[in-house]
C-alpha cells in the first residue's frame, strides 16, 4: 500500500463509536486524549464520515498555510453563524474573502490601532468606576461590557452603552444556539420551532437595529483616520470595490461580535488564572508601579511591561478562546504521510497543541515566565490567533486591549475567586465559562 493512501491512526469498531460519543460530550478532553493515544494526525471515521485531528505544529503549518487555497470553513460550522454574520470576513470564502481581507486589513494596522490607547483606557476606567472594594461581579459580563465599549468607541466612533445588556444576552444565546445548530449539521430555517431558534432570531433582529444605528453614527463621524465605517463606506459603489450597503452591515456585525466577545473571553480566563495565582498579581502590580508610578498605561509603556505581556500570552495558551479551527478540504489533500479526504472535517485545535508537553513542559501549569526566553519551538505551536492567510485580522487590537485591561485593572484592584465558585469550560463557538466567573474585587493594602 502506498503511504499516501494510508489512513491515519485512530479508533476502529466499537472504540470508534465510543470515541465519537466522547467527542460530542467533552470535546476538549476527548481531543487531548486522542492526541496522546494516536499521535500527530488522528482519524475518526467510517463510511462517509471522516474527522481528522492535526496535532503537530509542522502539520498545522502544512495545513493552514500550505493547503490554505484548498480549504474552506466547513458549512456545518459556518451555516448557523452566517445567519447573523452574512458574508462578513469571518465566514466568507474565495475571491470575495480576498477582497474583503484586502479592504479590512488597513483598518487593523498597528499604526492605526496604536492611536486607540487613550480611548481604551477611558473605556476601562468607565467600568472600574462601578467597582468597589468587596463587590462581587461576574467577570465574564464585566469584560464583555468593557471590550464592547473598546471596540465600538475606537473602530466605530459609536457609543452603545444603552445596549450593552442586550448585547451580553445576545452573545450568550447566539453562542449556545448556533453551536447546537452546527452540531445538527443541517440548515435550520428561521421559522422552524426548534428550542432556542426563536430566541436566536429575536437577538439577531435586535443586533440588526443596533448595527444600523452604529453605521449611521460612524458615517456621521466623518473620515478621520481609524474610523472603520467611514473607510468601508467610502468604497460603496466604487468600480474596483466589492463593498455594498449589505456587506458594510455584515462587516460591522462581524467586528462587533467577533471583536469584543473573543477578547472578553480571553480576559475572563486570564482573570480566572490570576485568582489562582495571587503571587502573579503581586508581580504584575509591582511591574506596573515601577514603570507607570500610578499613571495610566500608554502604548509606548508596553515595551517595558514585559511581565504583563507574558501573562497575556500564557493565558491565551492555556485557554485559547478559539479552541478549534475547523476546515474542509475542497479536494483530497496530502498531509504528512497521509491523504485527507475531500469533504471531511479537519480540526487544528489550539487547545490541544498548546498543551503538548513536547512544546510546553508542565503544559497545564500557568507559568508566564516560560515566554521570557526566546523559544526554539515552532511558531505554529502557539496559534491563539490562528495561522496562514485567515489568521485573526484583529490580533494587534486584541493584544493591545488585553494588555491595557490587565495593567489598568491591576493598578487598582486585586481579584479573588468567590469561595465555592466552580468554574467550568463550555467549548461552544468560543471557549465560554459554563456559568460565568464570580470574582470579588479588593483594593491593594
Ligand atoms: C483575544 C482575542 C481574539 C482571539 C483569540 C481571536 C482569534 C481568532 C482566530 C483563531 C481566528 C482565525 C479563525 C480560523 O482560522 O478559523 C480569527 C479570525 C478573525 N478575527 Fe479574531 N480573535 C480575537 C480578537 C479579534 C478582534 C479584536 C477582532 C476585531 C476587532 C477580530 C476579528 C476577526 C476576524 C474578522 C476574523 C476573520 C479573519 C479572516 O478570516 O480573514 N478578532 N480570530
Amino acid at each position: 500500500m502506498s503511504s499516501a493512501s494510508r489512513i491515519p491512526p485512530g479508533p476502529r469498531g466499537l472504540a470508534l463509536v465510543q470515541a465519537i460519543r466522547f467527542l460530542r460530550r467533552d470535546p476538549l478532553n476527548a481531543m487531548l486524549s486522542f492526541a496522546r493515544e494516536y499521535g500527530d494526525l488522528v482519524h475518526l471515521g467510517e463510511g462517509p464520515l471522516h474527522i481528522y485531528m492535526v496535532n503537530h505544529p509542522d502539520l498545522v503549518r502544512d495545513l493552514l498555510v500550505g493547503h490554505a487555497a484548498r480549504l474552506r470553513k466547513p458549512r456545518s460550522t459556518t451555516r448557523p453563524v452566517i445567519d447573523f454574520l452574512g458574508s462578513g470576513l469571518l465566514v466568507s470564502e474565495g475571491a470575495l474573502w480576498r477582497s474583503e481581507r484586502h479592504t479590512m486589513q488597513p483598518v487593523f494596522h498597528h499604526r492605526v490601532i496604536d492611536a486607540y490607547g487613550q480611548e481604551m483606557v477611558a473605556c476601562i476606567d468607565a467600568v472600574l468606576a462601578g467597582w468597589h472594594a468587596g463587590d462581587v461581579h461576574d467577570i465574564d459580563e464585566e469584560m464583555l461590557k468593557m471590550t464592547l465599549a473598546m471596540v465600538t468607541r475606537t473602530l466605530f466612533r459609536a457609543n452603545v452603552q444603552d445596549a450593552e445588556e442586550m448585547v451580553v444576552r445576545a452573545v450568550k444565546v447566539l453562542q449556545k444556539v448556533s453551536y447546537q445548530q452546527g452540531q445538527l449539521g443541517l440548515p435550520i430555517p428561521r421559522w422552524l420551532p426548534l428550542p432556542g431558534n426563536r430566541q436566536k432570531w429575536h437577538y439577531i433582529d435586535e443586533l440588526d437595529v443596533l448595527v444600523a444605528r452604529i453605521i449611521q453614527s460612524g458615517r456621521a463621524a466623518g473620515h478621520e483616520s481609524g474610523n472603520m465605517i467611514a473607510m468601508l463606506a467610502a468604497g460603496i459603489d466604487q468600480p474596483d470595490s466589492v463593498m455594498t450597503e449589505r456587506l458594510l452591515r455584515d462587516e460591522v456585525m462581524t467586528v462587533l461580535l467577533a471583536g469584543h466577545e473573543s477578547t472578553a473571553n480571553g480576559l475572563t480566563w486570564m482573570w480566572y488564572l490570576l485568582t489562582q495565582h495571587p503571587e502573579v498579581q503581586e508581580q504584575l502590580r509591582a511591574e506596573a508601579e515601577a514603570v507607570l508610578e500610578g499613571r495610566p498605561p500608554t502604548v509606548a509603556d508596553f515595551k517595558r511591561l514585559t511581565y504583563a505581556e507574558n501573562v497575556v500570552k500564557e493565558a491565551l495558551r492555556l485557554y485559547p478562546p478559539a479552541w478549534a479551527l475547523p476546515r474542509e478540504p475542497l479536494e483530497d489533500i496530502a498531509l504528512g504521510d497521509y491523504t485527507l479526504k475531500q469533504g471531511s472535517m479537519v480540526i487544528a485545535a489550539p487547545y490541544v497543541i498548546h498543551r503538548d508537553p513536547r512544546f510546553y513542559p508542565q503544559p497545564d501549569a500557568f507559568i508566564p515566565e516560560r515566554f521570557d526566553t526566546d523559544q526554539d519551538t515552532s511558531p505554529f505551536a502557539y496559534i491563539p490567533f490562528g495561522a496562514g492567510p485567515r489568521f485573526c485580522v484583529g490580533t494587534a487590537f486584541a493584544q493591545m486591549a488585553m494588555r491595557m485591561v490587565l495593567v489598568r485593572v491591576q493598578q487598582g484592584f486585586r481579584l479573588t475567586l468567590v469561595p465555592g465558585e466552580r468554574v467550568g469550560l463550555d467549548p461552544l463557538l468560543t471557549l465560554r465559562p459554563t456559568n460565568g466567573v464570580h470574582i470579588q474585587m479588593q483594593r491593594w493594602n
